[in-house]
């Protein structure tokens, strides 16, 4: 199940599931989306695999979807790679640990949203830039985000769309704990072990419990987002902000109204 930019080891009933593509900041692909689905399906159906672990590097998480893959390759709807990631994370009846640090952009935040317990470097950047980008929040952060943590502050994180350091991300409810960034994994492993050691019907039973009250819901906002979303990609606002990324230069909104 291993690719080049994504890496899996099961190890102590523990699945790790580690994004790899370091030169370009971990930014997801089309590929590294299947390659994750890929994993995690494979993990939830392998009785030797009891919890699930997230990795990025002590240095980057992932920068989020790539630009470049978003300009040349959108996705086209609900059987997209993209969608069928989020739609894998946000049901998955395996416990799911993440291990945040450096860089967490993007679908790198949105996607903790829907794992059950995250641990942050103290240096991790978050960053919900949809806006700044021409586009909107995904992967069910509209209806999750205000819940988690109130209206305003979600209005804050995706409006105002500034990133945002470990310290808020703790506060506002989106990881469980901050370390020093070398010891961040280290804890999300001891975590997933933990979980590992637990009588394992009776723990999916509990995730599937807390899940359960919203998870039709969840599903419902993703696919209702990605109807805004997947049109936006081709508007000239988005072309401008992610033209002006690849381009290494400011992008100009002063033209649209
Ligand atoms: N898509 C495509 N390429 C990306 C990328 C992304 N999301 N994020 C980083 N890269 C590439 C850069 O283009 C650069 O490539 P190059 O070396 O060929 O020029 C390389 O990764 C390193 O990125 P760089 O911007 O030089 O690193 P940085 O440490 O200065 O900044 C980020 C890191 C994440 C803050 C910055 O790269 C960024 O803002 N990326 C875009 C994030 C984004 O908008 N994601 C989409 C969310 S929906």
């Amino acid at each position: 199940m291993t690719t080049e930019h994504v890496l899996t080891e099961l190890q102590d009933r523990v699945c790790t599931i580690r994004m790899n593509r370091l030169d370009k900041k971990n930014a997801l692909t089309t590929a590294m989306y299947e390659g994750i689905t890929a994993a995690l399906l494979k993990a939830e159906a392998d009785p030797e695999a009891r919890v699930i672990l997230l990795a990025g590097s002590n240095d980057c998480f992932t920068s989020g979807n790539d630009l470049a893959d978003f300009l040349q390759n959108p996705p086209q709807g609900d059987d997209s790679a993209v969608a069928r990631f989020m739609r894998t994370l946000a049901t998955a009846r395996k416990p799911v640990v993440a291990a945040v640090n450096g860089i967490a952009v993007g679908v790198g935040t949105t996607l903790l949203l829907h794992c059950d317990l995250v641990y942050a470097g103290e240096k991790t950047r978050f960053h919900l830039p949809f806006v700044n980008i021409g586009i909107c929040p995904e992967f069910a952060s509209t209806y999750i985000l205000p819940r988690l943590m109130g209206h305003q502050k979600a209005a804050e994180l995706c409006l105002l769309a500034e990133p945002f350091d470990a310290a808020t991300a703790r506060e506002a409810g989106l990881v469980n704990a901050v370390l020093p960034n070398d010891q961040s994994e280290a804890k999300a492993r001891e975590a997933a072990l933990k979980l590992a050691a637990q009588p394992p019907n009776a723990l999916r039973t509990s995730k599937a419990l807390l899940k359960r009250w919203r998870e039709d819901l969840v599903v419902d906002a993703i696919r209702i987002e990605a109807d805004k979303f997947i049109p936006m990609l081709g508007m000239p606002e988005a072309r401008e902000a992610m033209g002006a990324f690849m381009q290494k230069r400011k992008p100009d909104f002063s033209k649209f109204s």
